[in-house]
């Protein structure tokens, strides 16, 4: 029988992509995204559905789900919305991080919520909530950004014991670098004069062709997310990418002091 999966912010980057490769594997795809109407090219594509899903909305989230699952099965649902809060902790305004608190972790919160009792009843399902290797390492200069997939992190494992007893999987997918629109449109920044200079350091860092080259290709990623959502594993996490992957080994073999040491030297001297 044809799969349902379910994903939140496809508009671009590594929702699309995902969207697109179940798409070509033959599953049926809920691609939701904030506006539809914008939408070019998943609506072209056969099996995929595009449906307006603003994760802070939590009537929409609600609203939309109940009503898909009067008429649809959903097999993994996908928390992949989110973008990033960057720049001096001291500069953020109350709204950004209200905004970004509500889009990354509130919004998984809302999402999935509103599917547990369909897996429950069904005794499975999937959710696979996107964080980042920046929800198991931290560089300077995205505290807010870190908070959120940290947290996501935490409440994936915690969840984890909860619903694998109902035979729901509960997993996360962290990537590194992924070529997408996180860094351009979706970024958001802050600002303060007393951190200009450091700014402008880790602006080299973070924008340096060497290191923008190794990002990975949203298809990438996507392979990932497939293979989470087919594995049948009870398996939490899925670090993606090499740089990812490289980053978690070493934090976890040599501890935080000494990963630490290497950002800073990275970032400052
Ligand atoms: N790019 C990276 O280097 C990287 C690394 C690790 C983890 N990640 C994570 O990967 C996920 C996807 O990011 P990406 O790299 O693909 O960036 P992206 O191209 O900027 O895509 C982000 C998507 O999230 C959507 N979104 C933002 N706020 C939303 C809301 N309130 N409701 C619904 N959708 C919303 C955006 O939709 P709109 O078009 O409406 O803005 C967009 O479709 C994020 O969770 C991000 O934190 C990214």
């Amino acid at each position: 029988m044809t799969k349902t999966i379910f994903i939140t912010g496809t508009s671009s980057g590594l929702g699309k992509g995902t969207a697109i490769l179940f798409a070509r594997r033959g599953w049926n795809v809920i691609a939701t995204m904030r506006d539809p109407s914008k939408e070019t090219e998943l609506n072209t594509i056969p099996g995929i559905q595009v449906l307006a899903l603003d994760v802070t909305d939590a009537a929409q989230v609600n609203e939309t789900i109940a009503s898909l699952l009067r008429t649809t099965p959903v097999d993994v649902v996908v928390n992949n919305a989110g973008y990033g809060l960057g720049g001096p902790f001291e500069g953020a305004t109350e709204e950004q991080l209200q905004r970004q608190i509500d889009t990354n972790l509130m919004g998984v919160f809302r999402v999935t919520q509103a599917f547990i009792a369909h897996f429950r009843n069904r005794k499975s399902g999937v959710f696979i909530t996107i964080t980042s290797i920046g929800g198991h390492v931290a560089f300077p200069i995205f505290a807010p950004y870190h908070a959120t997939k940290w947290a996501l992190e935490g409440w994936s494992e915690s969840l984890w014991y909860e619903l694998s007893r109902f035979g729901i999987q509960v997993k996360t997918v962290a990537p590194g670098g992924i070529r997408s629109d996180f860094g351009g449109r979706s970024l958001t920044l802050t600002s303060h004069p007393a951190y200009d200079e450091l700014m402008e350091g880790a602006e080299k860092v973070m924008r340096a062709p060497k290191r923008l080259a190794n990002y990975a290709s949203p298809e990438a990623i996507a392979e990932v997310i497939y293979t989470a959502a087919t594995d049948g594993k009870p398996q939490l996490r899925y670090i993606a990418g090499k740089g990812a992957k490289m980053m978690y080994r070493i934090r976890n073999l040599f501890g935080y002091r000494f990963f630490m040491k290497q950002v800073n030297k990275m970032f400052f001297s």
